[in-house]
């Protein structure tokens, strides 16, 4: 395959990089990115050692920027990575979210009609279905999300399953629970709660600590969508889940005890506004597919927590300007 990768220089695109260039040697896989705050050239050290591999930056939402980058490259695959994903920014600032999230969507569906793309696999989330309070989200449920992110995901979802209705293209969603592993921006609970605590600052617990994701190690999640890619079923939609119900508290004191700081260190702080409680997927679809995840929970916690303790000139200066003025804004 040419394959795009649109966001591939943020967290699981790039892993998803490397992944493609590794297994699927002769393949091109041309990264499509913008480098917002959450892209990262540091992502892409090891894809710059390939002679398959190349780099754009460019916005999905411009399309002329997007069809250059597709005949320029004869691409013939697209997985679509690119968006804004932290949903507390999401809450702060919801229009960039609508614009990537679904209109930037939309660009690619309009590239991949006009230019005869064979696959065009569409990264989501499990929070598109919202909060569930026991069991676990077929890909058949509906959707409820609830928070400015998870409606844009939503929007991107039902955006590509118009385009495979009404003009039969071929199209793949597939839906990942909450990844982990290195090189997550240090917004998100782990990197986060790894960083502060690696500092002796405060991890800010939300609320009660009391709410539960399902966890997938990023190696894991990565596996799921190339087999997806490779495999699925055209139109069909994939849960990509890691099996790993925790709550807050429970990943909180994980961390604190793989790096051996104190307990003193956790803040509770004021619940996130419409705070989900609970995602869970089931994975029984994926799996027909040959896959599963081959990490335990406690191995790949600390392989990521250690991944931090190791690698700080990779995260340090993510933690000032930009980040930190968030920061600064959101726990004052
Ligand atoms: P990330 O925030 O680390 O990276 C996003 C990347 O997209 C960045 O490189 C950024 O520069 C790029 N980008 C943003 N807007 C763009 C635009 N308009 N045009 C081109 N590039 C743009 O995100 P991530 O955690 O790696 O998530 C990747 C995808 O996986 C997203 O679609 C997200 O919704 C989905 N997802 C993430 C998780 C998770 O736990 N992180 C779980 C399920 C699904
Ligand atoms: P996050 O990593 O932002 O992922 P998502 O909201 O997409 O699931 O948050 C994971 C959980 O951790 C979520 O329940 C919110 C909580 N959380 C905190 O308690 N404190 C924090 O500082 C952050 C960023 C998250």
């Amino acid at each position: 395959m040419r394959l795009l990768i649109t966001g591939g220089a943020g967290f699981i695109g790039s892993h998803f990089t490397d992944l493609r260039l590794r297994n699927h040697p002769r393949d091109l896989v041309v990264v499509f990115d913008k480098l917002t705050y959450a892209g990262n050239p540091a992502n892409l050290a090891q894809a710059k050692k390939s002679a398959n591999y190349r780099f754009v930056k460019g916005d999905i939402c411009d399309r002329a920027a997007v069809i250059r980058a597709v005949k320029q490259y004869r691409i013939d695959g697209i997985v679509n990575f690119a968006a804004e994903t932290h949903v507390d920014r999401s809450i702060l600032a919801p229009e960039d979210f609508a614009k990537t999230d679904v209109l930037g969507t939309q660009i690619l569906l309009e590239a991949v009609r006009a230019h005869k793309i064979k696959k065009f696999l569409q990264i989501s989330t499990d929070e598109v279905y919202g909060s569930i309070e026991r069991g676990t989200f077929k890909e058949i449920d509906p959707l409820k999300p609830s928070s400015p992110y998870s409606a844009s995901k939503a929007g991107g979802d039902l955006q590509v399953l118009a385009y495979r209705h009404t003009y039969g293209l071929p199209v793949l969603i597939a839906r990942s629970s909450n990844n982990f592993g290195p090189r997550q921006y240090p917004e998100k609970l782990i990197p986060l709660f790894a960083t502060n605590a690696l500092e002796n600052k405060a991890l800010p617990l939300y609320g009660d600590g009391m709410n539960t994701r399902d966890w997938i190690y990023v190696a894991d999640n990565c596996s799921g969508l190339d087999a997806v890619l490779e495999k699925g079923l055209l139109g069909g939609i994939y849960n990509i889940g890691g099996g790993n119900t925790r709550t807050n508290r429970e990943i909180t004191y994980g961390i604190l005890k793989i790096l051996g700081k104190p307990e003193t260190l956790i803040k509770k702080v004021a619940d996130r506004l419409g705070h989900d409680r609970r995602y869970a997927l089931s994975t029984a679809k994926a799996r027909t597919l040959g896959w599963k995840p081959q990490w335990t929970f406690a191995q790949a916690l600390q392989h990521t927590v250690e991944w931090y303790r190791d690698h700080t000139a990779w995260w340090q200066p993510l933690k000032s300007g930009e980040y930190l003025k968030y920061y600064r804004q959101q726990y004052k």
